[in-house]
């Protein structure tokens, strides 16, 4: 019998990627950048399966472009807003994602940033590479600590609640906006506060939000004006949660103490963007899930996903569960 054919548009890690080309006819995509638009549309065609990544566009144009007989899109991600849900749903293709897996490297990574930019680690960083330290200095790149201090979580989700069992740790008061919280945990010490005050009270801020019609530039200059001056901004969601021409006014003019950036709108961020010319800032290439861990297992449930719409049975993780609906 002959296997159903899928296109992955990236190598991905083997734990994964063996599970594929066990089951599947792979036609992979070995580019280090992702295939161009023309080349998707073409690469599709026939195809029974996807396993794409947040870098491709799989809008309903993509799908005609493969044909009737796909079954399942299965995106290396958490999140899926390169998805076009809606039309994925209108045609009966159930999409799957790979949360859960990813969460502590998220969530560590996040605190990193949170730390690093307090503690102005890349700025000590280039310091000493540019032959600046000549001393001990009592004032010499003075930092905020996080003991007492107040963490304000956007977003509570899984990863927002691996934050806050961090914050935990370190003694900090947390607080979370989450207009869609559902479930909460008694064993996280957390308070749910309206946007405004979280805005106001907290230290450090960080943001684990989908993107959403509602989260796009949910931090703009309103929301940074008030912010407190020693606040410290963490974005490790989506890149177009922060307005960036904003972010930059705020960090130029110490309107906030300084900010740690995974995510940014447009990505890759261009070398000469004006916030690469800031010190109070850091900014990584969307890295968060990026430990070895994670990105086996996020591998590993993608294929799952993808194979078990290949075989006609539900996702382990489908986020348009409606498909199912008799
Ligand atoms: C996701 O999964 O959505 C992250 O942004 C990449 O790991």
């Amino acid at each position: 019998m002959s296997k159903p054919k899928v296109f992955v548009t990236r190598v991905i890690p083997d734990k994964g990627l063996d599970l594929v080309k066990d089951f599947c006819d792979v036609d992979l995509w070995e580019g280090e950048l992702p295939p161009s638009r023309d080349e998707l549309l073409q690469r599709v065609q026939g195809v029974d399966g996807l396993l794409c990544l947040l870098t491709d566009k799989v809008d309903g144009e993509v799908m005609d472009a493969a044909g009737e007989q796909l079954k399942v899109i299965s995106n290396l991600a958490v999140g899926y807003d390169n998805i076009d849900m809606s039309a994925a749903t209108a045609r009966k293709i159930p999409v799957g994602n790979t949360p859960d897996v990813l969460t502590d490297s998220t969530a560590d990574f996040a605190f990193t940033l949170m730390m690093s930019a307090g503690r102005r680690i890349l700025e000590g960083d280039r310091y000493v590479r540019d032959g600046k330290w000549k001393t001990w200095g009592p004032m010499l790149l003075l930092g905020i600590e996080m003991r007492g201090t107040t963490l304000g979580l956007v977003g509570f989700g899984r990863i927002g609640k691996a934050m806050a069992r961090r914050a935990m740790g370190f003694d900090m008061r947390v607080v979370y906006y989450d207009p869609n919280e559902t479930k909460s945990d008694p064993d996280i010490k957390a308070n749910r506060v309206d946007f405004e005050t979280l805005l106001e009270e907290s230290d450090f801020i960080s943001l684990h939000t989908p993107l959403t019609p509602d989260t796009h530039h949910l931090i703009d200059s309103e929301a940074l004006s008030k912010m407190k001056p020693s606040a410290v901004l963490v974005n490790t969601s989506r890149g177009p949660v922060v307005d960036l021409d904003a972010l930059y006014e705020a960090l130029k003019f110490k309107r906030i103490f300084a900010a740690g950036l995974d995510v940014t709108e447009p990505e890759p961020l261009p070398a000469d963007h004006p916030l690469l010319t800031l010190d109070n800032i850091l900014i990584v290439p969307h890295i968060a899930s990026a430990s070895r861990t994670a990105r086996d297992k996020m591998s590993w449930l993608a294929a799952k996903n993808l194979i078990a719409g290949l075989k006609g049975d539900h996702l382990p993780n489908c986020v348009n569960p409606q498909v199912y609906a008799k």
